[in-house]
């Protein structure tokens, strides 16, 4: 299928590593120009460097979403580079969880100044420009903890729902101006955040990284119906279609991509 990218630009949040680097590499081979934004300039070097090799121009914007300020200076550096902005994938993201009674103020500020606020902020900034060409298409990577909250990761299920009721209710607002909106929740997906997380209950269980994973791993597998764990390829997929003209009649919906674990009805 031709997803007919050829001369759109596309910018991705958290688009050095895991998912956002391979919806960027994903979106670069159907022809689109790239701007990534992270915050380690090294590492979104590295991911230029790997991305080059399709030959089209590429953006990196060293910057921090939980500040205040930094969506300006990447529409600013998107604008003065390319021009327009057709794209935008929302995946910068890192929420933790935690003992709920235990979580501070600051541990829920610190959880949803990303995931929530810097996913607002970035939002804020391109849809003018969306809504002045006339075209627009926003997909946010969210998570299943949004309709599936667990216990101990209520910050992320929080930020979630909040992704989920923005993108909901922009899609009325947006959708007579031809930008269209979308939230992808990826199931459990091998990038560096899966590994990270292990690693982290390793730490604090005492065991080793190796044990942890084989456990985490043999649980997810078991309850999956396709009996494997997703890849960020696997998601870069769906967000590359769900960012096409082939997806042009979808809008303010989410869609898990989890090998079947969590099945929303209807
Ligand atoms: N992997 C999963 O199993 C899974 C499951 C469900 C949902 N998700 C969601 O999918 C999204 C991507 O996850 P991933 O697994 O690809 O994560 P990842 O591999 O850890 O990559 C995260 C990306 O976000 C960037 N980032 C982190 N903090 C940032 C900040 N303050 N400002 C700007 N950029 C920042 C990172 O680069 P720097 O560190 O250099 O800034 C990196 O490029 C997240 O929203 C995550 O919640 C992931």
């Amino acid at each position: 299928m031709d997803f007919q990218l050829s001369g759109k630009t596309a910018l991705i949040t958290g688009g050095s590593r895991g998912i956002g680097f391979a919806a960027a590499k994903s979106l670069a081979a159907e022809g689109a120009r790239i701007a990534l934004s992270a915050r380690d300039p090294a590492q979104l070097q590295r991911a230029k460097e790997e991305l080059s090799g399709i030959g089209l121009p590429v953006l990196t914007i060293p910057s921090d979403l939980t500040v205040s300020g930094d969506e300006i200076r990447i529409m600013e550096a998107v604008m003065a580079e390319f021009g327009r902005l057709d794209i935008l994938v929302n995946s910068a993201g890192a929420a933790q969880g935690g003992v709920f009674w235990k979580l501070s103020d600051e541990d829920w500020q610190n959880n949803l100044a990303l995931k929530l606020f810097g996913t607002i902020r970035m939002m804020r900034a391109a849809i003018p420009v969306m809504l002045e060409q006339g075209y627009g298409r926003i997909v946010t990577i969210a998570g299943a903890a949004g309709r599936q909250p667990e216990a101990h990761l209520m910050p992320v299920g929080v930020a979630n729902a909040g992704l989920y009721a923005i993108t909901r209710a922009l899609a009325d607002e947006l959708g007579p101006h031809g930008i269209v909106l979308t939230a992808l929740n990826p199931g459990v997906t091998r990038t560096d955040r899966f590994i990270n997380r292990l690693k982290n209950r390793a730490q604090k269980e005492g065991r080793t990284l190796e044990e942890i994973q084989t456990e985490t791993e043999n649980h997810i597998l078991e309850q999956t119906p396709l009996r494997r764990i997703g890849t960020a390829e696997d998601i870069a997929a769906w967000i590359t279609f769900l960012a096409s003209d082939r997806a042009a009649h979808f809008t303010g919906q989410s869609i898990t991509v989890d090998g079947g674990l969590n099945r929303p009805p209807g």
